[in-house]
């Protein structure tokens, strides 16, 4: 998972290198995150049953009224394996025309693509969509529009920055990467939760990056990586706070 979204997105690559040339130790990785939709043949579950084949544990179901989605985490009992959140979107709190076109491509995918777990790294199992459908679908969700583009690949990585030597926090991490000229998501300010709360997240915003549609190539935003700073042991995962995190991928508006 992490070659193919360091390959669609070499700028991952580079805030890891950055990194890496200030820590000590070895990154860990925090939560890998998969985005989907919640039809049968795709939805969280699906995703997740290669995880628990493999000994991961469901923990908790979460609810973004607001963002239309649902997303539910699993960890492993070796704590060295990172959590995985995996999140889809409710197709039917959407227009009748975005629920049909959703529908429709999800029913047309060969279930045999989606038997093997790689397919969790092979992008979309359906055909390219066109850049207009591409657009239509943002008008309603910028989240639909990103799964529907890229498919099944890691959405983000995580450094943990609580197992970080050299970062002794969030805002310390962000100012470096600002200093290097990546953007942070201030979506709910640049760092979205508390020590109280038990956990501290943020993220660099998606870059551009150039992907196929049935109409032509198009630049449009690919992954982020995030950062997550836990206090006090707490394993899961604030609402408030990753429904700021998921705007990581939106385009910007002219
Ligand atoms: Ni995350």
């Amino acid at each position: 998972m992490w070659k193919t979204y360091t390959g669609l997105n070499p700028h991952i690559k580079e805030v890891l290198k950055l990194i890496e040339s200030k820590e000590q130790s070895e990154i860990v990785n925090d939560h890998i995150a998969l985005r989907t939709f919640n039809h049968k043949k795709v939805n969280k579950n699906k995703l997740a049953e290669f995880f628990v084949n493999s000994g991961y544990n469901f923990v908790e179901d979460l609810h973004f009224d607001q963002k239309k989605l649902d997303a539910s985490y699993y960890v492993h009992p070796d704590d060295k394996l990172p959590r995985i959140f995996i999140s889809e979107l409710r197709i039917q709190d959407f227009s009748t025309e975005f629920q049909n076109k959703i529908n429709m491509i999800i029913d047309n995918i060969d279930d045999k693509e989606l038997s093997d777990p790689l397919f969790l790294t092979n992008g979309t199992p359906w055909e390219k969509i066109s850049y207009l459908d591409y657009k239509k679908v943002q008008d309603e969700s910028d989240y639909a529009a990103w799964v529907l583009s890229h498919g099944y690949i890691a959405n983000h990585f995580t450094v943990s920055v609580t197992d970080c030597t050299f970062f002794k926090n969030l805002k310390q991490i962000n100012l470096f990467l600002k200093q290097n000229g990546f953007e942070i998501n201030s979506s709910g300010g640049e760092i979205k939760g508390s020590s109280n709360i038990g956990l501290e997240q943020s993220s660099i915003m998606a870059k551009n990056i150039l992907v196929k549609f049935s109409d032509g190539d198009f630049e449009i935003p690919g992954c982020y990586y995030e950062f997550a700073y836990r206090y006090n042991g707490f394993d899961g995962f604030i609402t408030n706070s990753a429904n700021h995190i998921f705007e990581s991928t939106n385009e910007k508006k002219a």
